[in-house]
C-alpha cells in the first residue's frame, strides 16, 4: 500500500463513529485494536459492528467468510497502551473537546512508535492545535468520517501547515483502502463539508422565516432540483437544531461571515425545546 505500510490500526473511542471506523478498517484487512475509556463501551461497539456486518451478509454485500474474518481482526483492549503501542495508525474518535483531545494526543505521542500516524476524526476543532500537543505534528492529520461510517462514502482529509507529504499520501491510501472517496481540505473552521452544509441549512431557515415557501417545498427544491437525497430542513431535524445552532455560532465567530449568523427562527426554536426528531418537533412533526 503506497508510501507507508499501514497494517495495524488502533481506534480510540468506540461510540457512534469509533465502532464504524473499526468496522471499515477490519473490512479493509487491517488488524484493529479498539479502546474506549468508558467500561463496556468497546464491547458494545464490537456488538454493533457484528450487527452491521450481519446486515451486510443478509443484503448480499459480503459473504459469511468476509464477516468472520473482519470480526477476527478486531480486538477490544482495556488499556490505551495495549491498543496503541504497536499501531501504524491511530484514529481518535472521542468526545468533541479540545482539552480531551490534546491530552489524549500527548499521551498517544508517548505510547505509540515514533513512526505512527495519529489521526483525529474531529468535526470542528483545529487539527493543528491537536497536532501541537505532540512532538510529531508532521504525522498528525484529520480524517473526518461521516455517520454511519460503514455506509457513507466521503472522507475529508484535513491537512494543516505542518503535515508531511508522506502522511498526507498515507491518509489518502488508507481512505481508499477503507472504500472511501477522500477529499483534501485545508484546516479551516468547518472544513469543506460543514461550511457548505451549514450555509445551505441556515439559508433554508431564513427562507422559512421570510415565508418564501413551506419547509416541505424548500426541501423539495433541493431534493428534486439538485438531487440532494434529503432537503436541508429535514436534515437539520435529523441532526438536531441545537447541534446546528452551536456549529453556526462557532462558524460565525471564527469565519465572521454573515452567512453563518444563526437565524432568529433557529434560536427561538432551540429555546422552545424544538430540537428536531429527538424532541418530536422541529421544522417537521415527528
Ligand atoms: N456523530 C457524528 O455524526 C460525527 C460525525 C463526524 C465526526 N464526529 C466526531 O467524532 C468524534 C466522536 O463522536 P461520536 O459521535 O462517535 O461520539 P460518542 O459520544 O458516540 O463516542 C465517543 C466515545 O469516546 C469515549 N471517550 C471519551 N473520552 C475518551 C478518552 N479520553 N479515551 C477513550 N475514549 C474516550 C466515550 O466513552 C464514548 O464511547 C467527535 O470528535 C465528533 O465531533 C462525529
Amino acid at each position: 500500500m503506497g508510501s507507508m505500510d499501514i497494517r495495524r490500526v488502533a481506534v480510540i473511542g468506540a461510540g457512534t463513529m469509533g465502532h464504524g471506523i473499526a468496522h471499515v478498517a477490519a473490512q479493509a484487512g487491517m488488524d484493529v485494536a479498539l479502546f474506549d475509556s468508558f467500561d463496556g463501551a468497546a464491547g458494545k461497539g464490537l456488538s454493533k459492528i457484528r450487527e452491521n456486518l450481519e446486515k451486510g451478509v443478509a443484503r448480499g454485500k459480503l459473504s459469511g467468510t468476509d464477516r468472520d474474518s473482519a470480526l477476527a481482526r478486531i480486538r477490544v483492549e482495556t488499556s490505551m497502551d495495549a491498543a496503541a503501542c504497536e499501531a501504524d495508525l491511530v484514529i481518535e474518535a472521542v468526545v468533541e473537546s479540545l482539552g480531551v483531545k490534546t491530552a489524549l494526543f500527548a499521551e498517544l505521542d508517548r505510547l505509540t512508535p515514533s513512526t505512527a500516524i495519529l489521526a483525529t476524526n474531529t468535526s470542528s476543532l483545529s487539527v493543528s492545535s491537536i497536532a501541537a500537543a505532540t512532538s510529531r505534528a508532521d504525522r498528525v492529520i484529520g480524517m473526518h468520517f461521516f455517520n454511519p461510517v460503514h455506509i457513507m462514502k466521503l472522507l475529508e482529509i484535513v491537512v494543516h501547515d505542518a503535515v508531511s507529504d508522506a502522511t498526507r499520501a498515507a491518509a489518502l491510501d488508507v481512505a481508499r483502502a477503507f472504500g472511501k472517496e477522500p477529499i483534501v481540505v485545508r484546516d479551516v473552521p468547518g472544513f469543506a463539508s460543514s461550511r457548505l452544509g451549514i450555509c445551505i441549512g441556515l439559508e433554508a431557515m431564513r427562507m422559512v422565516e421570510q415565508n418564501v415557501a413551506s419547509a416541505e417545498d424548500i426541501d423539495k427544491a433541493m431534493e428534486l432540483g439538485y438531487n440532494h437525497p434529503m432537503g436541508p430542513l429535514r436534515l437539520t431535524d435529523l441532526v438536531g437544531l441545537d447541534v446546528r445552532l452551536s456549529i453556526a455560532e462557532y462558524l460565525h465567530r471564527e469565519l465572521g461571515a454573515e452567512s453563518f449568523r444563526p437565524p432568529e427562527i433557529l434560536k427561538r426554536m432551540v429555546a422552545d425545546g424544538k430540537l428536531g426528531k429527538k424532541s418530536g418537533q422541529g421544522f417537521y412533526t415527528w
